[in-house]
């Protein structure tokens, strides 16, 4: 896909990987649909990136929300590329020390963000994407979903994280193959270990040195715009699909991660 003159619609476009993502597309001329809860976070992107972005305040929790960006994206021209990248709750141990059990809502919860709202910004996008005019081989548009490494090797506490990041790659094939009568492409992206804000306010250096030792090469963890190099490619490259790649320098979790 041609991605000059395309709207990029980014969910989570506010954080580590939303961000680089709407920096790379829109060097590349697509028109830029931030959409993040983080009102600060969402607005800095574009007032860094200027002309040819927006925010919309979102809640991927909410339809209506979704709706909302997705609206205003169509405003802006054909609805060509959805990328998934929003954060959520880790979850936690299903035992705590006590040995009583996590609560079922925790559980839920972290369904919810990460499989039920990626769900929601699909088949919201595919139906926008499916009103414009195809290009060439009859493509008309393309959805990124972010997964994890978690969804094939999760760790200790990850049993709810891990589900959904698998239920994320599960539905990748089907929600392919559901969509290829119109021309909209299903790729997931499943990152091992990148360096973002979601890490919370460690230092990077410590960071990079305690997870970049469990990676095989290059020893340290992935930096946003690799991820973003990847989604520009993905959204380039029109015979991917249905298919779920890992961006991870070989990184295999242990039990407890690095
Ligand atoms: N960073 C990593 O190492 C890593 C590895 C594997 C997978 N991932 C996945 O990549 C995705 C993005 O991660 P990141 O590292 O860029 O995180 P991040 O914390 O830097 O960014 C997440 C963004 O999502 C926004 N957000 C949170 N809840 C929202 C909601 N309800 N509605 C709209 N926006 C909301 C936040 O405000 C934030 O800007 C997540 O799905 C994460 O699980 C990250």
């Amino acid at each position: 896909m041609d991605i000059n003159g395309a709207v990029a619609l980014i969910a989570g476009g506010g954080g580590g990987f939303g961000a680089a993502t709407a920096r790379r597309l829109h060097q590349a001329g697509a028109r830029v649909v931030i959409c993040d809860l983080d009102e600060a976070k969402g607005s800095a992107i574009v007032e860094e990136l200027g002309e040819g972005s927006v925010f919309v305040r979102t809640d991927v929790l909410d339809e209506d929300s979704v709706q909302a960006a997705i609206t205003v994206a169509e405003g802006l021209g054909p609805l060509r590329i959805a990328v998934v990248a929003h954060g959520g709750p880790g979850g936690g141990r299903t035992l705590n020390r006590e040995n009583e059990p996590v609560a079922q809502g925790d559980f839920m919860k972290v369904i919810n963000i990460f499989l039920g709202a990626t769900y929601n910004i699909a088949r919201l996008a595919a139906a926008a994407m499916a009103k414009t005019e195809p290009l060439r081989d009859g493509e008309r548009g393309v959805i990124i979903n972010t997964a994890s490494i978690a969804a094939f090797d999760g760790t200790i506490g990850q049993a709810a994280y891990a589900a959904a990041k698998g239920g994320i790659v599960g539905m990748t094939l089907p929600l392919a193959r559901d969509l290829a009568p119109v021309g909209i492409r299903v790729i997931t992206i499943a990152p091992g270990t990148f360096l973002t804000p979601a890490y919370g306010d460690v230092d990077p250096e410590q960071l990079d040195a305690y997870w970049g030792k469990a990676v095989q090469f290059p020893k340290r963890m992935g930096r946003a715009d690799e991820y973003a190099l990847l989604a520009e490619q993905i959204a380039q490259n029109v015979y991917l699909n249905g298919e779920t790649i890992r961006i991870d320098g070989a990184l295999r979790f242990t039990p407890k991660g690095a």
